[in-house]
């Protein structure tokens, strides 16, 4: 595993991006970001103490394309489940790439596709105390529980976990990674407004279902959705 390691950058997703001779596990990991992404092209708050890093998946040609859909969905069950070893609290799983904790997100995943490799970037709220404009709906491990955590080390648990994960994936254990998934879906239960290209509809939300789509009871319907952008009704 090659490391690059920076006291400031613009992006590590960025910096993955561009790099020419980029390799699978290459990881970027970074103090501070200037120019932190999130999906949709959100801004990602990137203050020093949280943990901001990105490493590279190669494209598996054994592994069909389609199976790639459920890469975030791995991610984030990976890395709740790397949390739980290192602090074992009640985070949930926010279909499809968040993770939560006492209703705020503690982490954001943003997966990009460049040629034949993923991009896997995570910020994670872990040391940092000011999440600044983010501080109503943001809050990290130090937060929940006073700790200072070795920020290098838990990075490399994320990800040398998520490879041996990524191998059971391959492998077939599908099922099982799914069920763990949904013991912890964020989103079940609640009313939520999914919002696709053209469309606004409010539906109670169920299960992750095998092909990574969201089940979502809309009326006396149930419709299965794998694309849009997904938002909790306000109550
Ligand atoms: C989201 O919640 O929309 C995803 C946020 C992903 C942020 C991480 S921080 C490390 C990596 N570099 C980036 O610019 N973005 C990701």
């Amino acid at each position: 595993m090659r490391i690059y390691r920076f006291d400031e950058i613009d992006s590590t997703n960025k910096f993955l991006r561009e790099k020419k001779d980029v390799m699978e596990k290459d990881l970027a990991i970074a103090k501070i970001q200037t120019l932190g992404r999130g999906r949709r092209g959100n801004k990602w708050v990137s203050t020093e103490g949280a943990a901001l890093f990105s490493f590279v998946l190669k494209h598996d040609l054994e592994i069909p394309e389609e199976e790639y859909m459920k890469l975030p969905l791995l991610v984030g069950y990976s890395l709740l489940y790397s949390l739980k070893k290192i602090e074992d609290l009640d985070y949930r799983f926010k279909w499809t790439n968040d993770l939560f904790l006492d209703e705020k997100k503690i982490s954001g995943i943003l997966v990009e596709k460049i040629g034949d490799n993923y991009i896997i970037g995570i910020g994670l709220n872990v040391n940092n105390l000011n999440l600044e404009e983010a501080k109503n709906i943001a809050i990290s491990l130090r937060e929940k529980t006073g700790k200072i955590y070795d920020l290098e080390k838990l990075i490399l648990t994320v990800v040398e976990d998520f490879y041996c994960n990524f191998k059971e994936f391959k492998d077939g254990n599908w099922k099982e990674i799914l069920e763990k998934i949904n013991r912890v879906n964020y989103l079940y239960g609640k009313r939520i407004e999914v919002v696709t290209f053209d469309r606004k509809e409010s539906g109670i939300a169920g299960d992750i279902l095998s092909d990574g789509t969201l089940e979502v009871f809309v009326g006396d319907e149930i419709k299965k959705y794998n694309i849009g952008s997904i938002h909790i009704a306000k109550k």
